[in-house]
């Protein structure tokens, strides 16, 4: 297990545009998912390749494709405002969806909907989600995906807080976790500072 920051200077420029509080929706969304692409190319740097054949317009040769079968699996609402960096990268992944919100009073995840490709159990899946805050949306995800059968999980996340981060590593040290900037920690209602604010309301003009 591992904790990767990505301290790539096109990741922490973006990060600074999504943080500012006058990004207009569109902007934000752009960035979210340009980010996303960015912070793919270093989640799936371990990837492994198989040999296939292949004819170029000279001759047939050997070549190498991806391994594994690969499912992106967002965590609703704003893990959706993920799903198109990590598919721009990788356009044969499965989707997955796991329905779960942070109550507001207990900060508990709430479970409401989950669909899982079929035989996700013999797939790497990149579970997404942009704030890892508390860590309870993501351990119960990660959860969820263990019983389903998943062995191989990795997490993607744009901000994450250390307790959070601490959290998730305790319940789940067997998964990786890539985020692109940790920051300070938890406010008084446990939103990440300095943050962003509110990532699902910020990426579908909800508030
Ligand atoms: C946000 C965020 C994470 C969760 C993080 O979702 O996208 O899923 O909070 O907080 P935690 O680490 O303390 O669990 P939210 O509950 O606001 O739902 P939404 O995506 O539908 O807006
Ligand atoms: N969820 C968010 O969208 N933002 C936070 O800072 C914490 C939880």
């Amino acid at each position: 297990m591992s904790v990767i920051e990505i301290n790539h200077p096109l990741v922490q420029h973006k990060l600074t545009l999504l943080r500012n509080k006058d990004a207009e929706t569109k902007l934000f969304r752009e960035t979210l998912t340009e980010i996303t692409g960015l912070m793919t190319y270093e989640a799936t740097k371990d990837f492994k390749l198989k040999d296939t054949e292949v004819e170029t317009p000279i001759m047939k040769t050997t070549a190498k494709i991806l391994a594994d079968k690969v499912a992106v699996v967002p965590i609703l609402r704003a893990g959706l405002g993920m799903v198109e960096g990590v598919t721009t990268f990788i356009p044969t992944a499965k989707i997955g969806h796991i329905g779960v919100y942070r109550d507001e009073e207990t900060l508990q995840p709430v479970y409401y909907y989950c669909k899982l490709p079929e035989n996700i159990a013999e797939m790497k899946v990149l579970l997404v989600d942009p704030m890892l805050a508390t860590g309870g949306s993501a351990i119960y995800s990660i959860d969820y995906l263990k019983e389903a059968g998943v062995k191989d999980i990795s997490f993607m996340c744009i901000i994450a807080a250390p307790e959070g981060i601490a959290k998730v590593i305790e319940k789940h040290p067997d998964v990786d976790i890539f985020v692109g900037k940790m920051d300070q920690g938890l406010d008084e209602n446990s939103y990440i500072y300095p943050g962003l604010g509110d990532c699902g309301d910020r990426i579908f003009g909800t508030k």
